[in-house]
């Protein structure tokens, strides 16, 4: 058996650029992965199978068993594979948990499989998933940019903490970006100088152009974030299409004490560091998938 390793991630900037004519949104994104993280556990199996400790994301309609599917369909062989997937991340919470699982389900069974896929194969069948997925293929700092499939890596910046913070409830990515106006668009100027002021060292959040249209559908939500605002101003983003926020610390004591602070007030909250699988040295995404795949696996038994 094998244990893949399946991180959230939080978008410290997310700005929507516009609408294309595939119906997506054209998205500047800086994305960063965090020690939270999901485990996808897999087997030799006769056939595909996919269960989950949530009893809600069993089967067929997990995105695990889509990303088996797709692998074993470019494979061309007809082999199995039991995926079990362990969630800590929450479900449709903003921090990407369904495609990081898909990810690491991908190149998890190519290595079950012992079959190698070319970077191409593993971008094309990512993108084919969902549009977070690419970036999974990666993890660490990224600019994702396109609908989300333009995956740049940034350098890493460790020990940054954050307290996440959420709800309790779901809200809809799709919702989100359907109930989006134009107003809300922005030119992405905002997400390249906050990379450039992180480069020099420099880590605030950026902006959310789906926090508004998030706040509005989903209260909640907006409540959360009030709660974490009060104690970190100016530090504290909405995730993705929301609804969990998180707010950036210097230390693990901070975010702890923060959490502390907050407990009774929100429905969940996580401490959690940035993470990088990778000491990341090398531009190649073929050096960083062989680093992951190296890194992330742990032969349980
Ligand atoms: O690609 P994925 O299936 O994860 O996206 C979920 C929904 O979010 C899409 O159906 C689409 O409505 C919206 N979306 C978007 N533009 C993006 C990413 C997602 O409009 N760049």
């Amino acid at each position: 058996m094998l244990v893949v390793c399946a991180p959230a991630k939080i978008n410290l900037s997310l700005e929507v650029l516009g609408r294309r004519g595939d119906g997506y949104h054209e998205l500047s994104s800086l994305m960063q992965s965090l020690t939270l993280h999901d485990h996808v556990l897999l087997r030799p199996w006769p056939r595909l199978r996919v269960t989950c400790s949530d009893p809600g994301l069993q089967g067929s309609e997990n995105l695990v068993w889509k990303a088996l599917e797709l692998a074993r369909l470019r494979c061309g062989i007809d082999i199995g594979c039991w995926a079990h997937v362990e969630k800590r991340i929450p479900v449709s919470a903003g921090l990407g948990g369904g495609s990081s699982d898909a990810a690491a389900a991908l190149v998890g069974v190519a290595r079950l499989w012992s079959h190698s896929f070319s970077c191409a194969d593993l971008f094309d069948m990512a993108s084919t998933l969902g549009s977070d997925v690419p970036y999974f293929l990666y993890g660490g700092a990224c600019r994702v940019g396109g609908r989300g499939e333009q995956v740049v890596p940034e350098q890493s910046k460790p020990g940054i903490w954050y307290l996440l913070a959420n709800p309790g409830v779901s809200v809809s990515t799709t919702r989100v970006f359907a109930s989006l106006q134009a107003m809300d668009w922005s030119d992405g100027s905002a997400t390249t100088r906050m990379i450039a002021q992180r480069r020099n060292g420099l880590l605030t959040p950026g902006p959310n152009s789906l926090r508004n249209t998030c706040f509005r559908l989903c209260p909640e939500a907006e409540a959360c974030f009030n709660v974490l605002q009060a104690i970190a101003p100016n530090r504290t983003f909405l995730s993705g299409s929301g609804p969990t926020s998180a707010a950036m610390f210097a230390s693990r004591a901070e975010a702890e004490n923060a959490q502390f602070r907050v407990a009774g007030s929100v429905a969940w909250t996580c401490v959690a560091a940035s993470n990088d699988y990778r000491a990341w040295r090398n531009p190649c995404a073929n050096v960083y998938l062989a680093q992951r795949l190296s890194r992330s696996w742990v032969p349980c038994s």
